[in-house]
């Protein structure tokens, strides 16, 4: 079972003239292409915006925490002027990382020889350097990623010459406004790598149908799949993928279940009231909405068969503050859910690698994942389309 590059890019650019209600599944061999990937993180995750985080774990002066971006290591730290930075954290002298982990420090002090620098990347201390003709100590700070925020996320991207993020979260966030993200906090937070390629993953947090097999004893009770529809095609921008799925009439109202709404309801839609709501900003960043709570993940390829999952669950701040004890329930209910995806990601992982796997029809509750194809092929094979193909030969 082996396909090239090329024909992987072709049949990528398929789906740029193909309706979401004819598209079949990727070919299993881009799951497992190690030259896709390297081309999707050239094109993709080297050049777009990754979410890696929350505000909220840097609430401080001096709080920080290191994460590996696509190979790139990063602080991410609260400087004493009150600003998020994004750091590299390989020392000026000779490499090694200055810190690892998480914690609060007024300074990083490199663990191999012990030059110094402020939590806003500057060179203050470098012990024994004054022999040196070569030394300037404001060329040797640490470099800084682009880093910006949106409604309590944290996005980098690893591409200099990016343009800001705030374009493209623009459609999705005005879609999403009643939801009131930037009043939400984190009350359960979740890091794992999942034995799968990153797309499985990604593809896995978009769509509703399989609420009707993976989790029908855990969120497709109160969200089944029957209930799931495209709302209208989100963003002409196509920056996101969106849909909804109906809540089970029996948790709409009152119904004491841990996943119910609670909390000031002022503002939402009955269709908002009603249904769950899934967005997902391309390339790999994913809201899984209800009244109040946010269930969010991020992706990051590890290898062509791992992926770096980033993640949590947000609350309302006045429901996470007035009541631990559902804040707990629900994180309970999320671990859950969590875990029966990553075990479904392992378990593609495997028949990917199949000689017999074969493409499959996407129902018409996965219109989204026919648009993340979309997406794929406007970025990696933009000029595939078959129609081009055909006018080119
Ligand atoms: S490598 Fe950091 S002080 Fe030498
Ligand atoms: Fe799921």
């Amino acid at each position: 079972m082996t396909a090239t590059l090329d024909q992987l890019l072709d049949d990528l650019g398929g789906y740029l003239d193909t309706p979401d209600d004819a598209c079949m599944t990727l070919p299993p061999q881009a799951y497992v292409s190690p030259e896709l990937l390297d081309l999707e993180i050239r094109e993709i995750f080297e050049k777009s915006w990754l979410c890696v985080g929350r505000e909220e774990y840097v609430p401080n002066a001096g709080d920080y925490f290191t994460i590996d971006v696509m190979g790139e290591p990063v602080i991410i730290v609260r400087g004493t002027d009150g600003k998020v930075r994004a750091l590299n954290s390989a020392c000026r002298h000779r490499f090694m990382p200055v810190v690892q982990d998480k914690g609060n420090t007024k300074r990083f002090t490199c663990p191999y020889h012990a030059w110094t620098y402020a939590t806003d990347g500057r060179l203050i201390g470098a012990p024994h350097m004054e022999g040196s003709r070569v030394f300037d100590k404001k060329a040797c700070s640490l470099p800084e990623y682009r880093l910006e925020g949106w409604m309590g996320f944290l996005f980098i991207n690893l591409d200099d010459d990016a343009a800001p993020l705030q374009p493209v979260m623009a459609s999705m966030e005005a879609a999403t406004k009643n939801y009131r993200i930037a009043d939400q906090t984190e009350v359960f937070h979740y890091e794992r790598v999942w034995e799968g390629n990153w797309k499985l993953s990604a593809e896995n947090s978009m769509e509703y149908y399989h609420h009707i097999g993976l989790h029908a004893s855990t969120v497709g009770i109160q969200m089944p799949a029957k209930g799931t529809y495209m709302p209208e095609s989100p963003a002409t921008d196509e920056t996101f993928t969106h849909e909804r799925c109906s809540m089970g009439e029996e948790y709409i109202g009152g119904k004491d279940h841990p996943m119910n709404p609670k909390g000031d309801l002022r503002g939402l839609t009955q269709e908002e009231l009603t249904t769950g709501y899934m967005v997902y900003v391309f390339p790999a960043f994913t809201m899984a909405m209800r009244p109040g709570t946010n269930n969010w993940l991020s992706f990051r390829p590890d290898g062509v068969d791992k992926t770096k999952i980033l993640g949590g669950y947000l609350l309302w701040k006045e429901i996470a503050n007035e009541d631990p004890e559902l804040a707990r329930a629900r994180a309970e209910m999320i671990e859950k859910v969590n875990h029966e995806d990553s075990l479904a990601t392992s378990e593609l992982n495997k028949t990917v690698h199949s000689r017999k796997a074969a493409r499959g029809p996407l129902s018409h509750f996965e219109g989204t994942v026919a648009q993340f194809a979309r997406y794929l092929a406007r970025t990696l094979a933009s000029d595939r389309a078959p129609a081009q193909r055909v006018a080119a030969e």
